[in-house]
């Protein structure tokens, strides 16, 4: 088979379950190629399969991946079609497999397999990641999912997550932290990032945004409108300068970053 994976990937889990799908299905003899949503290239309409893998923001899915999606083609072939999704809380991804799956049905694929994988939590300007040894365990569970899941895909087994309303939230709850993000945390809360006087102005998180919205002006990151909030900057930050106003200063928390991960790589 030919197979083609697109993701996005903020620090690194969502990349982490994609490229472990790919490595199995490369050991079954497939023709894989695996490339961010943020690469220009299109997907190849003979493909056998085609494979997304995004986080979940806000219990749907990034601004970048729903305008990717929407983006895409009419496809003229039903081609088999997975989306994964990695989330801090397997029971907080809301109605990000909704949102993508609905999408691509509408292109006219098809979709035989859904799925949310566990993985650390890195929205540390809202809450605490794991710490290190804890995310490690988590991102062991969540890889040996992605192992099963892609011998699942190759044995042709069918799946679909579940819609579940997060058990911490009332319904209201969820679909007003659900809107309030989707329509106005998104277009507005890039505009709270700031740094403390720690900030060396080193330039590392203006050099690994995926999104290039951050440029240093003045010896100061500002950040720009296409920012996703994916939380790679805050991150990666060496001096852990970078925070959220409102939030509150980063220090003190357990930064996250899938261990692996090569941020250079878009
Ligand atoms: C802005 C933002 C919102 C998030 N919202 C949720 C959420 O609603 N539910 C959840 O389970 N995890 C949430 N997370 C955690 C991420 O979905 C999770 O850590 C994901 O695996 C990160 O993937 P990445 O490393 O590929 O960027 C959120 C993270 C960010 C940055």
């Amino acid at each position: 088979m030919n197979i083609e994976l697109k993701y996005f990937s903020g620090t690194g889990n969502s990349y982490k379950i994609i490229d472990t799908c790919k490595e199995i299905f490369i050991q079954n003899g497939n023709k894989v190629t695996l490339s961010s949503i943020t690469d220009t290239s299109d997907i190849n309409e003979k493909t056998d399969l085609i494979g997304f893998c995004f986080p979940v923001y806000a219990f749907g899915i990034p601004r970048i991946c729903r305008k990717y999606l929407l983006d895409l083609p009419e496809f003229k072939r039903p081609i088999n079609t997975i989306v994964l999704i990695t989330a801090g809380d397997s029971d907080e991804a809301g109605l990000s497999v909704e949102e993508s799956t609905e999408i691509l049905k509408k292109k006219g694929l098809n979709i035989t397999y859904s799925e949310v994988i566990h993985m650390p939590s890195n929205w540390i300007v809202s809450m605490n990641p794991p710490p290190k040894d804890e995310a490690q365990l988590i991102i062991n569970i969540g890889v040996k999912k992605a192992m099963k899941i892609a011998q699942d895909v190759l044995d042709s087994v069918r799946h679909h997550h579940a819609f579940n309303y997060p058990p911490r939230y009332s319904k209201l709850g969820f679909y007003k932290d659900y809107y309030l993000f989707k329509w106005i945390g998104v277009s507005s809360l890039w505009r709270n990032f700031r740094t403390d006087d720690t900030c060396d102005f080193c330039g590392l998180c203006e050099k690994i945004c995926p999104t290039d919205s951050i440029q240093i002006v003045d010896n100061k990151p500002k950040w720009a409108k296409t920012c996703e909030q994916c939380m790679r900057c805050v991150n990666y930050c060496p001096k852990q300068a970078i925070f959220q106003k409102g939030e509150g200063s980063t220090k003190g928390k357990n930064i996250y970053y899938e261990p692996t991960f090569k941020p250079f790589k878009k």
